[in-house]
């Protein structure tokens, strides 16, 4: 039997280090082996991406910009075994190789064998060309901020069908980021005391993490009032501005210091801050990604006597796989309110106002709809 797969054309938000953001029509070729074609339902604008536009990872080849998002599977490439069409899905942006060490040992989150940090499908090759005919490269391995997209099956979690594309969406990078720092990373103890910094998407995900497990104190720090009003709807019980209070000194006076600090921007000068608002013996995290070559100063005296610990944390210490159903399944019981991250709903080609406005740290998690 011949199968004739087509192209299809589509609008994407790009970025281009000599020309910046666009929205921009691109074609996009048929799934080849062990790849599916995905319409894409929700995708969330999440800081990684603004990383990009804002210089603070240097971008070597035009992207789609976009590696937070959900949708159908439309159509499957040959040798697709774990998915179908029709099947609703996550897109997890760490699609692991499975072949490597860290993927045996169950580190998939670690994978070595994975093209998505070089922005290039597990066969280095991308599905995406301009009008001219030239490259545009999958951001993290998805570029998602598209009508419909190839990528590996082994990054596709089908999804049941009930589960809004929105939540969806975050379950791909923000939500699974978050709630797996605290349970997976840190493997927060029940009662331990901890600060974040920084309730962006992220941010507010490792409190819902916290309250989850039954952390307490949950203390949130942020410049807005209306993230931290946010964050104390889902559990956090103080909640301080970093403008007006000096945290590491409020923490140490207020409660002697916390078992666990969350960093969750990616700043050099609140990453530097955290061992100071630490319990002896208690442990930093590290989550928000910090701009390409930046070099943060620890006091190492501080951290030997005091037995102090500073964790690296990616994608939450999470494999998609297991994870991602799991958290669905306390979505879908009540147990994880993660609807309350959806902020404003927009279409694919407001994606450079919603980039600004999460530059400006305004409103909750935007998600792009693209039809
Ligand atoms: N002190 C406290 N909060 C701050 C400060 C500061 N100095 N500067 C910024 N913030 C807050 C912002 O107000 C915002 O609420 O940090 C939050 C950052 O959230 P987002 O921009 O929504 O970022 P998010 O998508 O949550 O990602 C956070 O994690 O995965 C990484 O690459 C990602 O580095 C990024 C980080
Ligand atoms: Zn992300």
């Amino acid at each position: 039997m011949t199968i004739t797969r087509k192209s299809v054309s589509s609008d994407a938000v790009t970025f281009r280090s000599d020309a910046g953001l666009g929205v921009e029509p691109i074609h996009v070729t048929a799934p080849g082996r062990g790849q599916i074609r995905v319409e894409i339902r929700a995708t969330g604008v999440c800081h990684s991406d603004l990383h990009i536009v804002n210089g603070d990872w240097p971008a070597d080849k035009p992207l789609v910009l976009g590696h937070e998002a959900a949708g159908i599977i439309r159509e499957t490439g040959p040798d697709v075994a774990a998915v179908s069409v029709g099947d609703h899905v996550v897109l997890s942006w760490f699609a692991p190789c499975g072949r490597c060490t860290n993927c045996a040992a169950g580190r998939a989150w670690l994978c070595t064998g994975t093209k998505a940090l070089e922005n290039t499908l597990p066969d280095g090759s991308t599905a995406y060309t301009d009008t001219d005919g030239q490259a545009l490269w999958p951001y993290l391995g998805l570029g998602t901020f598209t009508h419909s997209v190839i990528v590996p099956e082994a990054a596709a979690i089908t999804i049941p069908k009930e589960l809004p594309f929105e939540v969806g969406a975050l379950l791909g990078c923000s939500i699974t980021t978050g709630v797996g720092a605290v349970v997976n990373t840190a493997k927060v103890p029940i009662g331990s005391s901890a600060v974040v910094i920084g309730c962006g998407g992220v941010g507010l995900s490792i409190i819902m993490g916290l309250k989850l497990i039954g952390a307490n104190p949950i203390i949130a720090v942020d410049l807005s009032d209306e993230k931290l009003t946010k964050a104390a709807e889902l559990g956090a019980t103080v909640t301080l501005r970093a403008d007006q209070v000096d945290v590491p000194s409020h923490l140490q006076e207020s409660y002697g210091g916390v078992d666990f600090a969350f960093e969750a921007i990616g700043r050099v000068s609140t990453i530097e801050s955290l061992p100071r608002m630490l319990v002896r013996g208690g442990t930093a995290v590290l989550v928000g990604m910090a701009a390409a070559g930046s070099r943060a100063s620890i006091d190492p005296f501080d951290l030997a006597d005091q037995g102090k610990n500073i964790l690296g944390c990616n994608y939450g210490s999470s494999v998609a796989k297991i994870d991602i159903p799991k958290l669905v399944n306390l979505y879908l019981a009540g147990l994880l309110p993660l609807g309350e991250l959806i902020g404003q709903i927009r279409p694919l080609d407001e994606a450079p106002a919603a980039l600004e406005d999460l530059h400006h740290g305004k409103g909750l998690r935007a998600i792009l709809v693209p039809s």
